[in-house]
């Protein structure tokens, strides 16, 4: 621990020589209208993308491998105001986070809620109903599935992680820890805890607030800790949003924040270099990553982006999904 965290210095210095120097290939796989804001995204077995929308409740299905690429609304959720985290836990099956917020009121205990997404049915569309109300949440924001019958979700208001069963609909805080932390007296970003994934027997998570990347070990059925929570922080590392996680355990990091602080990539190693490997241009603005699920995508790194920052603060364009080509 003490040695993963001592070496995060070193290579800080490092990394800022490093920044921006990785050549990869980013193009738009879809532009959606102004106004949208593409928060979260999965990919689903059969080559489609899942995009969720925080500025409407809805998720919204793209198909890459058209070309054009094409898009439509997949669900929509009655009375709510928009849709966070997206993870499929069983085959074809996906949860999706939506809130119901008041303006200007993210902080809203009792305003989300969790549904189920079932594409298994070929042919005959989407079944869409609700799970459960979580009233014991203040911000899910980010989640993953521990396995079928457990998701994870980060609340990014308590800064924690939760543990749903399926079965019972109840949640349960399972991970804590000051890595995990919102930070409610900063003036700025005060979200804890936001990107969630499982890899490998490891929670992996971001934590907006304390900008910087974390993982610990749990048990695969409950998501307990069991090992030491491990934290990688880097001085070009701000805002880290949601992201992905590659096979060998590195993460792709999302950085949506105006330039120069965000509007950036970063991918993490196991030994702790952090490298930047886009910036700017169609990257601003992104928000989660997934990689495709077919032979011909499985290296390709699908991003959600909310279009970019403006001076006031609000977003500049469209979002977009893009595609970063990572071989
Ligand atoms: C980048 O990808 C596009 C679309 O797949 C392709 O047309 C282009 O040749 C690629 N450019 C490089 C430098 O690999
Ligand atoms: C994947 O499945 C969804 C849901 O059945 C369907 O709408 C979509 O067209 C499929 N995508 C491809 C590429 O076949
Ligand atoms: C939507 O909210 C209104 C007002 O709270 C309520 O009357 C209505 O039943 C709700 N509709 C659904 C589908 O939940
Ligand atoms: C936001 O929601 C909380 C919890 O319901 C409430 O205490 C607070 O007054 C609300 N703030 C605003 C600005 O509406
Ligand atoms: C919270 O934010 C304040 C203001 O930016 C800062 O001084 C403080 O160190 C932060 N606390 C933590 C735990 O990061
Ligand atoms: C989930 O709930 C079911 C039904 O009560 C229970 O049998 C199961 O052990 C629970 N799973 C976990 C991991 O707690
Ligand atoms: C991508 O798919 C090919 C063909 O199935 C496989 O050989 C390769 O290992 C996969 N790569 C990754 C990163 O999953
Ligand atoms: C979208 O918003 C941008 C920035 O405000 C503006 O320049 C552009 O004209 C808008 N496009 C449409 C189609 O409204």
């Amino acid at each position: 621990m003490q040695h993963f965290r001592a070496r995060m210095k070193l290579v800080s210095i490092f990394s800022a020589l490093m920044a921006s120097t990785f050549a990869t290939n980013v193009s738009t796989v879809y532009q959606f209208p102004n106004g949208t804001w593409a928060e979260n995204i999965a990919a689903m077995g059969n080559g489609s993308l899942l995009v969720t929308t925080l500025d409407t409740a809805q998720v919204l299905i793209v198909h890459p491998q058209g070309s054009p690429a094409s898009s439509s609304v997949i669900a929509t959720f009655p009375n709510a105001t928009g849709a966070l985290g997206i993870t499929e836990f069983q085959a074809d099956v996906f949860a999706v986070i939506v809130a119901k917020l008041v303006p200007g009121n993210a902080t809203n205990p009792q305003s989300f809620s969790l549904w189920k997404l079932d594409v298994t049915a070929k042919g005959e569309g989407v079944k869409v109903s609700k799970m459960s109300e979580l009233p014991d949440m203040a911000m899910p924001n980010g989640m993953a599935a521990l396995n079928h019958e457990m998701l994870l979700l980060a609340d990014s208001t308590y800064g924690n992680i939760a543990a749903y069963n399926v079965s019972t609909g109840k949640t349960e805080v399972v991970l804590e820890d000051p890595s995990l932390a919102a930070n409610l007296s900063a003036p700025g970003l005060q979200l804890g805890a936001n990107g969630i994934k499982f890899h490998n027997d490891y929670v992996y998570y971001t934590n907006t607030a304390q900008a910087l990347a974390g993982r610990v070990r749990v048990h695969p059925s409950t998501g307990r800790p069991n090992g030491f929570f491990e934290t990688a922080r880097d001085s070009t590392f701000n805002g880290p949003d949601d992201f992905a996680v590659a096979r060998d355990g590195s993460m792709y990091v999302c950085a949506p924040l105006a330039a120069p602080l965000g509007d950036k990539i970063h991918h993490i190693e196991l030994n702790g270099k952090v490298t930047t490997i886009a910036e700017g241009g169609l990257v601003v603005g992104s928000t989660s990553s997934t990689f495709g699920r077919t032979e011909k995508d499985n290296s390709t790194l699908y991003v959600s982006t909310m279009g970019g920052f403006g001076p006031d603060g609000t977003a500049k364009a469209g979002g977009r999904v893009i595609a970063v080509k990572l071989h």
